[in-house]
Order: C-alpha cells, then structure tokens, then sequence
C-alpha cells in the first residue's frame, strides 16, 4: 500500500464517547458493539504459557516435564453504579452516527438484555428493531440450581426499517439439521442461518484466541458484516477489546473505526494487527505514572 492510500481503520484509544461526539453525524454504514455486561465482577483473563522444565508438574510426551507459568493477566471492569446512565448518551450517539441505511447489532447478556431493548427502542423507535439475535453455545461451568444460562443476546436496529442494507445472498450457509428432508440439492446449497446461532466460543487453544477476557469469536462478526455491510463500508465498534470487529473487515474488506480505553485493549490490538498497513493509531500520549 502506498502512503497516500486511504486507512483500512483507525483505532481510538479513550473513553468511547468524547471520541464519538468528536464524529461527522451519518458517516457510518454498520456499528457492532459488546458492552461490558455490568456483571458486577472484574473480567481477567490469566495468560499462561507451558515450558519444558524438570520440576514440572504435567508431563508429556517421552516422559517431558512442563511447568505452566503465569505471564500476567488482561482484566477490566465490569462494575457500574448505573449502567443503563452509561450507555444511553453512547448509545445516542450510535444514532447520530449511523447512515440513514445503517443498522446496529448491540451484543448484551440475558442479565441486561431487557433493560438495553427498552433503551434501545427509546433512541430508535420501536418500529426499528428486527431481530434478537440469540447466540448459543455450550462450554464453561454449569449450575445445578437453575438452566444453565449458555447463551449472548444480540438486538439488531436498522435505522431505517424500510430501507437498510441486508445481503441475504452474501450471508455464508449452513448445514440442515436434517438434511435428508430437503432433498440433496437445497441439502448441498445449505439453509440461510435463523435468528438463532449456534456457534462455539473463541477456542482456548485456537489461532483467534488473542487472550484478551470476553473475545468474541471472528464467526459472529463475519455473518453480521456479511448480512449488514458491502465490502468497502465503514463499520464501528467503540467497545472493541481485542479488535475482533476490526479483524474481520479485514477479512471481509470493510473499513473500521475501534475505541477502546483500556490499555491492554490497546496492546491485544497491536499485537493482532502487527505489520499490516493502511491502520491508523490515534493515542494520545498516556501520563506518567508517578
Ligand atoms: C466485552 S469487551 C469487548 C470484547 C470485544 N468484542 C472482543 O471481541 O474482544 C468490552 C470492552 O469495552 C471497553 N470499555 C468499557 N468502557 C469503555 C469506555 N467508556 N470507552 C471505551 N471502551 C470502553 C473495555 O475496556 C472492554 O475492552
């Protein structure tokens, strides 16, 4: 790429909603966004890395030993006194940012979901919202004292209903179920997926997995970009941790705008998009700490 070739993204590092303000109004086609899920708890993620070394405690093959030591860990918080407070003048924003065939996809989990549906139905109009998308998996720890919850909620606004871009013909297909029921060439072709997607979470051993807490698997963003933008679009995700939603317009040739105000958010993306041109750092220098 030569220097005077347009960004493919820029990533923001700061509070989210300064920087949004800071933004020409209608400039965006699609917007993502995975909010911290008020969980009440610090996400942290330890990073961990397996040595050969004699007083390991796991042992492999040819009789190896291996010590896991712990490198350090990723974490923010999760806390908010008022978290609905918090959102809306970011989630006002969205709105004024977004173009008049522009849609936003808010990821959120069963906890919150209601609250932010009603926020959200607030800011764009009732008539604007067309999907709760719900994303199911099935991995980690299982109550006994209730369902186990093993599912994200993910509501989709358009900001316009009767005009917004949705690519049913870009979106990847996936298996039937039961694909001896639709005869093998619709078996072959595959069914355009529902509102309800079963996929697995980032794989702890997989070369997506940045280590970065609450990473979200590449899978999701590709279908929403796919379904809700056209290659060379802008999309933004002002909450983006490790920059998921930026690795996948990569992929997918879709330009990108990622906020983030935590300075290991800042490192998991540099790391991930080490040596690739055309990205655009805007940080402003951090104070010393004393
Ligand atoms: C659930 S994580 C996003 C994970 C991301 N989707 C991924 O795949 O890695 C939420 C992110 O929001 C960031 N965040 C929270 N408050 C923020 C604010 N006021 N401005 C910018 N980023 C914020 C956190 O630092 C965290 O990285």
């Amino acid at each position: 790429m030569t220097a005077d070739a347009a960004p493919r993204g820029w990533v923001y590092f700061g509070d989210n909603l300064p920087i949004l303000q800071s933004l020409p109004a209608e400039s965006v086609d699609l917007i993502y966004i995975d909010p911290p899920f008020n969980t009440g708890r610090v996400q942290a993620r330890p990073r961990l890395r397996t040595i050969q070394a004699e007083s390991g405690d796991r042992v492999g093959f040819g009789g190896r030993r291996y010590l896991t030591v712990k490198l350090g860990h990723q974490a923010y918080a999760d806390i908010f006194d008022d978290y609905l407070a918090f959102l809306e003048p970011r989630l006002r924003e969205a709105y004024r940012l977004l173009k008049p065939h522009g849609s936003l996809y808010f990821h959120i989990d069963y906890r919150e979901v209601h609250y932010c549906k009603v926020l959200l139905d607030s800011i764009f109009g009732r008539e604007c919202f067309l999907n709760e998308i719900i994303w199911a998996y099935d991995y980690g720890a299982r109550t006994r004292r209730k369902w186990p919850p093993k599912h994200d909620n993910i509501l989709f606004y358009a900001k316009d209903p009767r005009h917004y871009t949705f690519n049913y013909e870009a979106v990847e297909r996936i298996p039937y179920m039961a694909p001896g029921l639709v005869g093998p060439q619709k078996a072959a072709r595959g069914k355009f997926p529902t509102d309800t997607w079963w996929h697995t979470i980032v794989p702890t051993n997989g070369r997506e997995r940045t280590g970065y807490p609450t990473q979200k698997p590449l899978g999701i963003l590709r279908r929403i970009l796919q379904a809700s933008s056209n290659p060379g679009d802008l999309v933004l995700d002002f909450f983006a941790g490790s920059g998921t939603t930026g690795a996948a317009c990569l992929e997918l040739g879709r330009r990108f705008i990622l906020i983030d105000n935590n300075p290991q958010a800042l490192a998991v993306m540099r790391q991930r998009f080490a040596g690739l041109e055309g990205i655009v750092w805007v940080v402003p220098e951090l104070p010393e700490t004393p």
